[in-house]
């Protein structure tokens, strides 16, 4: 399923800026970018050795920018055990859709990836039907800390997650001590969603039963976000194990990592959701539970600081955290309704917005979510576009000025809250391992995922 193709006269966007280039890619990998490559050795010799292959395709990029494929860190697509809410192939689909050609899955599913023998069972489950390349994350429990380090290494694996509290699911670390045992085992960075159990568990104690959902962020507050992260912050110091705080919420923590001064140590991951959408106006009106997710979206103070943080360096990635619910579900009145966004196929369309906006630049995306993805969590080969890099690419067109309606959505959650904006910038042509795998709204040929590695 690996192709060789010739991406001809597009600008070509890498962490140095944006460069008319074209971009060679042959059997599957990257193989030059350069000006013109028309007349490259390289590409006549692809063409020689493609022609009884079926020929080196061309596309023309004339206009648009030639962007690598984007890794989304969090995602959840809910297989098995909520496949009425999204599976492996729809949420593979919406992220090949959005740019976004490899994802790594949450644990938190039925049964919980938490063992050799569930995280097997979903690549089983992943390949031949995953659109876009796939990896898993083990959770972390306080009945299995102590195999973790042996079964973070097993290929695929996108590491340990841990859910220090409740959210969607039964996963749940709430203890320091729990916390430590994870931490002193194994190598590899761990990933937490950082919310204190304790803390919730007093704030969802004698709710109102006509409690708004524009309370979440109250309810949910800063302290609940800001007693894990320092908790995090000091474990991670005590341990000298690497940490990464997943959907970053507050500009409290964010100033916190920053004084602490942790450096690689501590990394810190953002979503779309708390950069684009702000309380208390995102919970108004008749759908005011679609933008309700853990930790939740916040007011603007908040969400300028996390703006700052995704510009200036502080942040390392960005993941989507695509969480979807059905219709039905998020129906519910508050606060049954569950937390949770679909996201995966709007992350690059939000980022390119932002763009058009000024508080980004080009270069930010692929360093938020190519390279830093490829840095936090040790992957291989999903780089910038350079010779021996996967031949993954999204290409966009800048021009095009569309809300999601106009564009098939393909999660099985059917809402979203960007429905009503009008996004700068949308992909209209996704490469996967060299093959044009997504075009004109719809999957090109078989699902093609394959495995992530890790170095
Ligand atoms: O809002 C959220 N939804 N936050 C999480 O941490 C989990 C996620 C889900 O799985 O629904």
């Amino acid at each position: 399923m690996k192709g060789s193709i010739l991406i001809h006269g597009g600008r070509v966007v890498s962490l140095d800026g944006v460069a008319h280039e074209d971009v060679l890619i042959v059997d599957g990998l990257v193989s030059e970018v350069g000006k013109d490559l028309s007349d490259s050795p390289r590409v006549k010799a692809a063409h020689t050795a493609a022609h009884e292959a079926g020929g080196l395709e061309r596309l023309d990029a004339a206009g648009k920018l030639v962007f690598p494929g984007l890794t989304d860190p969090q995602v959840h697509f809910r297989e098995p055990g909520m496949t009425h809410k999204e599976d492996l192939a729809s949420g593979s689909l919406a992220a090949l859709a959005g740019g976004v050609t490899g994802f790594m899955e949450m644990p938190n599913t039925k049964p919980n990836t938490d063992s050799p023998a569930t995280l097997a069972d979903k690549f089983e489950r992943a390949a031949g039907r995953a659109a876009s390349d796939y990896a898993f994350f083990l959770g972390g429990t306080h009945d299995n800390a102590e195999q973790l380090g042996e079964w973070e290494h097993t290929p695929g694996c996108a590491g340990i997650k841990v859910f220090m509290g409740s959210s969607t699911g039964s996963l749940l670390v709430p203890d320091n001590p729990t916390l430590e045992r994870i931490l002193r085992t194994g190598k590899r960075r761990v990933t937490f969603h950082s919310e204190d159990d304790d803390r919730l568990k007093v704030r969802y104690e004698g709710l109102p039963a006509d409690v708004h959902v524009r309370e979440h962020p109250h309810i949910r507050d800063v302290e609940c976000a800001m007693r894990a992260t320092t908790r995090l912050l000091d474990l991670a110091e005590a341990t000298g194990r690497p940490i990464h705080i997943l959907h970053v919420s507050s500009a409290d923590e964010i100033r916190a990592v920053k004084e602490r001064d942790l450096g690689d140590l501590v990394t810190v991951e953002l979503t779309p959701n708390h950069l684009f959408l702000e309380a208390p106006g995102c919970y108004e009106g008749e759908h005011g539970s679609w933008a309700q997710m853990n930790p939740p979206v916040r007011d603007r103070a908040h969400q300028e600081v996390l703006r700052e943080a995704a510009a200036d360096g502080t942040a390392a990635c960005i993941g989507s955290d695509h969480a979807p619910h059905s219709l039905e579900e998020k129906a519910k009145p508050f606060p049954y309704c569950p937390s949770g966004i679909a996201g995966v196929q709007t992350t690059l369309p939000l980022l390119l917005t932002a763009v058009r906006d000024g508080w980004l630049r080009y270069e930010d995306i692929v360093r938020l979510c190519v390279a830093g993805p490829q840095r936090v969590y040790g992957v291989n080969g999903r780089g910038p576009l350079a010779p021996g890099a996967l031949g993954h690419v999204a290409i966009v067109d800048p021009s095009v000025e569309d809300t999601v309606a106009d564009h098939p959505f393909h999660s099985q959650a059917g809402h979203t809250p960007y429905a009503g904006f009008k996004l700068a910038g949308w992909p209209v042509v996704t490469v996967l391992h060299g093959r044009i795998a997504y075009q004109d709204g719809a999957l090109v040929g078989a699902p093609a995922g394959q495995p992530i590695h890790f170095g």
